[in-house]
Parts: structure tokens; C-alpha cells; sequence
């Protein structure tokens, strides 16, 4: 039987019980696989890595090394929650690596998008290798394949183009040799969250938006610099909070914070004040294919821009994309 095929008698995992059945069959396998060697994971904190994470802490406990890397590219807080979930709440084997300096280095004065993107895919790879080097003892890498990256490698086999690289920072060093761990590959996104749940992830982690594998890295337009990559990341998490706060975050598929390189002129305490422009996007879509537009309330609207222009150094406007896609992309690099 191919096993990365889902089995037409597979149900749908839609309940708790169905989860916790999926769970004890994974549970078993896992050790059964496994043994007694160790499982090297990375962790991103998405939820795909963090649901297999925390299977596998159930299964295999300590056996399983899990190794976060924080490219300098995460949302505020995104780090610091992955640690205070996993290490401090599931009590798991944690490799905190903070590479910002390396990234942040690699990617300076690198405006464009596909080279970023490649950069960024790279650098994660030799430093996983690098932490992974240092560990004894490692026999397996366990990933967070789900049923939709099987079909999907089964259509770019097949020769579709693609419009952007799409690096997913999680991907597989391909020169490691070690067995491979894929507990959920055969569960689409839904049943996923499902197994989360019940295994009993944070609601945040488990429902968390998607969020590329570059991360703020291709929100941070043109050549990323420190200062505007931190005044995105402080308008980004406003415009969460606000989302949060007025119930949008469950509604919207996707909303974040571009930040162009580009300044305006504006004024501030009465002085001409040249800043950036946050741009605000929230998209619905099923398959990001195509997306249309959320309507956000004006009201939200304007509260997001006051919070954005008051708080953030060095942002003087908002702006609110309203382009579907097409022609639009989701993303804008
Ligand atoms: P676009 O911009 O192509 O985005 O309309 C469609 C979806 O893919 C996400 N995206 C990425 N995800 N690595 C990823 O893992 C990437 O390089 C990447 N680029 C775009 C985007 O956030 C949206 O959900």
C-alpha cells in the first residue's frame, strides 16, 4: 500500500473522540518506529510543527529534540510563545537558536524578493545543520507533512508553475540522512487542528493564522532594515490585537502589515515628520489561489490607523489594500 496515499475508508477527523483514536494509533506507531532512538524536530511554532511536536512529546517524551529557530522574521511574541508553550508548558527537550544577526546579515542590502526568499530558506538549513551537528545520537527527523504538501508535490511533479518560490523555512535538509517521522501526512489542515485541540494546544496555536516561512521578511519590502522591520512588527501585532479585540480574527483567513520602502511626508506635534506607510491587508480564500477582500468596519479601521500612527516610530500613514487576488497577491513580495 503507498502510505502516502489517505485510504478511502479514512474518516474525517471532525470530533474530540475521533482525535483522541487518531492520537492513541499515532502514539503506538511513533514508538514503535522509534524505539528508543531520538527524534529531531523543527519547530516553527505553525501549526503543523507544533500539533506533530506535541504528539510526538506524548509519545516519545524527551527522545524528541525540538529545535526553534528564531530568524530575526517572527511576529512579536511568536518566539517567546513557542518556548512558553513547549519548554515551559509541555516541559519538551527545546533548542532555543536565536539567528537574527545571521539572517538580518545575510539579508542586507538584498532587495529582491525571490533571492530573500532563497536566503532565507538557505540560512535556515545551515543553521538547523549546525544545531543538529551538535546533538548525539539523532536516528530520526520528524516533519509536519500534511495531506495537501503530498497532493501538492504530486501537481509540481506533474510540471504546474508555480508564481512565487514559497520556501517554507521548515523544509528538509536533503543531505541529512535519517528516517523520516510524518505523523499527520495523511490529515488535511481542519483534522489537524482537530488532533491540536485534543491534545491540547492553545486555541491561538492551533487556529493561528498562515504565516510564510520568511515571515515578516517578505512584509518588510525591498532591502529589510532593522528599524522599519521593527516598526513592522509593532504595527503588525496592533493590528492582531485589534483583530482580536473586535472578533475579526476568526472571521479573516489572513491579515497582517506591509511596510513599503518608501517614506511620505507628514506631520507630527506640528513639525513636517517623513515616515512609512503601514499597508493593511486581510484576505479570505480557500486554497490562497485566489482571495477576495474582507470588509473590515471603518470603525476598526480607524482605531488600527490611531494605534499604528501614535504608538510606532516612524510610520505617519495607513493604508488598507483593498486588491483581490488576482491581481493582487496575497503577499506582497
Ligand atoms: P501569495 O502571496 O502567493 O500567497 O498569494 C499565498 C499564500 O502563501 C503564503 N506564502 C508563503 N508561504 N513561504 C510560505 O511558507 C513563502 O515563501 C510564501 N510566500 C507566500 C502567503 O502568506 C499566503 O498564505
Amino acid at each position: 500500500m503507498d502510505s502516502n496515499k489517505r485510504p478511502e475508508t479514512m474518516a474525517r477527523i471532525t470530533t474530540k473522540e475521533l482525535a483522541d483514536a487518531f492520537i492513541e494509533e499515532q502514539v503506538k506507531a511513533v514508538r514503535e518506529q522509534v524505539g528508543d532512538k531520538k527524534v529531531l524536530l523543527a519547530l516553527s511554532g505553525g501549526v503543523d510543527s507544533s500539533v506533530v511536536a506535541a504528539l510526538l512529546i506524548k509519545a516519545i517524551g524527551k527522545q524528541l529534540v525540538c529545535v526553534h529557530v528564531n530568524h530575526g522574521l517572527m511576529r512579536k511574541g511568536e518566539s517567546e510563545n513557542v518556548i512558553e508553550v513547549f519548554r515551559n508548558g509541555l516541559d519538551a527537550n527545546l533548542v532555543y537558536v536565536d539567528a537574527t544577526d545571521r539572517f538580518l546579515g545575510k539579508l542586507e542590502n538584498v532587495s529582491d524578493p525571490e533571492q530573500k526568499r532563497k536566503i532565507i530558506g538557505a540560512e535556515f538549513i545551515n543553521v538547523f545543520d549546525e544545531e543538529a551537528a551538535k546533538l548525539d545520537g539523532i536516528s530520526f527527523l520528524a516533519q509536519g507533512t500534511i495531506y495537501p504538501d503530498i497532493l501538492e508535490s504530486i501537481k509540481q511533479a506533474e510540471g504546474k508553475k508555480a508564481v512565487k518560490s514559497h520556501h517554507n523555512v521548515g523544509g528538509l535538509p536533503e543531505e541529512m540522512e535519517m528516517q523520516l517521522v510524518e505523523p499527520i501526512k495523511l490529515l488535511f489542515k481542519d483534522e489537524v487542528r482537530v488532533v491540536g485541540e485534543a491534545l491540547g494546544l492553545p486555541h491561538a496555536m492551533v487556529y493561528r493564522q498562515p504565516f510564510p516561512g520568511p515571515g515578516l521578511g517578505v512584509r518588510c519590502l525591498g532591502a529589510i532594515t532593522r528599524d522599519r522591520l521593527h516598526a513592522l512588527r509593532e504595527a503588525d501585532a496592533i493590528l492582531r490585537e485589534e483583530f482580536d479585540l473586535n472578533g475579526l480574527a476568526e472571521k479573516v483567513w489572513q491579515y497582517f502589515v506591509v511596510v513599503p520602502d518608501l517614506k511620505s511626508v507628514g506631520v507630527k506635534d506640528d513639525s513636517r515628520y517623513e515616515g512609512w506607510s503601514a499597508i493593511i491587508r486581510a484576505v479570505n480564500t480557500t486554497d490562497a489561489m485566489t482571495a477576495t477582500i474582507e470588509e473590515i468596519p471603518y470603525s476598526v479601521l480607524r482605531k488600527v490607523t490611531a494605534r499604528i500612527t501614535s504608538e510606532v516610530d516612524g510610520i505617519n500613514r495607513v493604508l488598507y489594500d483593498i486588491t483581490p487576488k488576482p491581481t493582487g497577491t496575497i503577499e506582497w513580495e
